[in-house]
């Protein structure tokens, strides 16, 4: 006989692409039961449930969303918000059920009319990147998801979270859109930073290609020292070290041989002068003479 405590919510899926296709695969995996499935082309939904062996699926997301105790909505971000509301309009949500979307850069605020309609709606994102349906290994393992939302809708993503094998992290719903932002950051403007420093190494002599792998290794160990001692203690660098001579004669040759990228170069290195004073290794005077330079 199941314990009642390990029987697995029924689950329906909106929208059958790649985050969809990702959750049910690993959900079914863990137990979850299959409730059906919907999505804007009959081929997307019967595919999904296909895969799910179940026999429930359609172009109309109400009609198989009704008896499900959790529904995704994982449409693209342009369309949850009209999908959920659709939904409602149609009586497509038991009161209870708890609606999910996976947008990065929405809120649950997004999903008021499931609310209204009696449900407890949250959003459920996962930090990883999901490039097709063809899915082997499981993409939720190790990685953060980060929820918001009703309390229900937060304690049901957490146990689906930890189920798929990930972490889960809790962030404010009225911050969601700043979490975006810093996930931007760290993610896209990373690429945006390798592409300032090839620039910069592209008038010394070394070919893009080759400033990969030139480079490469000092990305790695940065990125270790950063998940080792923290920030501001990674820091190194002439910032760090109060070296204002070294960080002129930078100024003057980016001047001189890349100046379309000096203004970004001197952003940076003002947002660096607190690291450094914040890691001590520099003094308050030294401070003063690199702010002036930078600015
Ligand atoms: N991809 C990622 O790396 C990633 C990572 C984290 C979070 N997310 C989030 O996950 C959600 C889904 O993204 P995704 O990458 O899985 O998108 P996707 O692969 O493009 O899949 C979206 C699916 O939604 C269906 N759809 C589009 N409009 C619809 C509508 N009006 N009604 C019903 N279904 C509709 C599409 O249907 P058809 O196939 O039938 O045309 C498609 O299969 C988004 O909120 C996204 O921000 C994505």
């Amino acid at each position: 006989m199941i314990e009642s405590s390990s029987i697995k919510p029924g689950f329906a899926v909106v929208g059958c692409g790649k985050v969809g296709t990702a959750l049910t695969k690993f959900l079914l995996d863990n137990g979850y039961q299959p409730v059906g499935f919907a999505s804007r082309t009959l081929a997307s939904a019967r595919r999904l449930a296909n895969l799910a062996k179940n026999d429930r699926f359609s172009e109309l997301p109400w009609q198989i969303t009704a008896n499900a105790q959790i529904v995704f909505i994982t449409t693209p971000d342009g369309a949850i918000e009209a999908t959920c509301n659709a939904i409602a309009q149609n009586q497509g949500f038991s009161p209870g059920a708890i609606v999910l979307h996976c947008s990065g850069a929405l809120s649950s605020t997004i999903l008021k009319s499931a609310a209204d309609a009696g449900a407890f709606v949250g959003s459920m994102h996962p930090l990883q990147s999901f490039a097709s349906t063809e899915i082997r290994e499981n993409p939720f393992l190790q990685i953060i998801i980060s929820v918001e939302g009703d309390s229900r809708a937060v304690e049901a993503s957490r146990t689906m979270s930890e189920d798929l094998g990930a972490v889960c992290m809790e962030i404010q719903t009225r911050a969601k859109m700043l979490y975006h932002a810093a996930a931007v950051v760290a993610s896209n403007y990373l690429v945006t930073l390798m592409d300032l420093a090839f620039g910069l190494v592209e008038p010394a002599g070394i070919a893009r290609s080759e400033a990969l792998k030139a480079m490469a290794p000092l990305i790695q160990g940065t990125l270790a020292n950063i998940e080792k001692v923290g920030i501001p203690e990674a820091l190194t660098g002439p910032i760090a070290r109060g070296d204002s001579q070294i960080v002129a004669r930078h100024l003057e040759q980016i001047q001189d041989r890349a100046p379309g990228l000096l203004e970004l170069y001197k952003t940076l290195g003002r947002h660096t002068v607190p690291i450094a004073l914040a890691k001590k290794s520099l003094s308050a005077q030294a401070a003063l003479e690199l702010e002036k330079l930078l600015r």
